[in-house]
């Protein structure tokens, strides 16, 4: 099982990611809300950087009681990143493609030992 250092605590502040690389392998590491979520940086689509994307809340469609449409809004709860070559957006606590939940990327462990992070890589 391989363990590979991502950063002090300090140093991947709320709302920050890191790239790591382990035997030729790119992982996104997220601190969001506290919490750290960590990814392969490899897009479902055509293998883009999907960890290194935008991030931003899901922007969701406001719809009166009779369905009609009164335009879109951030949602309050939901954040995605956005794969930076043709934009597929992907769920950043759970890594699962936003627009189709059967594509997910692949999740790693991260485990935090004081100050440091870490990813298991196995
Ligand atoms: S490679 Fe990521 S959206 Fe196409």
């Amino acid at each position: 099982m391989t363990e590979i250092f991502v950063a002090k605590a300090d140093d991947l502040p709320d709302g920050e990611r890191r790239i790591v690389t382990h035997d030729g392998v790119e992982i996104g590491v997220f601190h969001w809300q506290g919490m750290f979520y960590a990814y392969r940086n490899l897009c479902v689509h055509q293998g883009g950087p999907a960890c290194e994307g935008l991030i931003m809340h899901k922007v969701e469609d406001v719809l009166g009681p009779d369905r009609t449409w009164h335009g879109q809004r951030f949602s309050s709860d939901e954040v995605h990143f956005v794969c930076p070559w043709h934009g597929y957006e992907y769920d950043l606590r759970t890594g699962e493609c936003a627009s189709d939940r059967r594509l997910k990327l692949k999740t790693y462990q991260v485990i935090r030992r004081g100050e440091d992070i870490y990813v298991r890589a196995d």
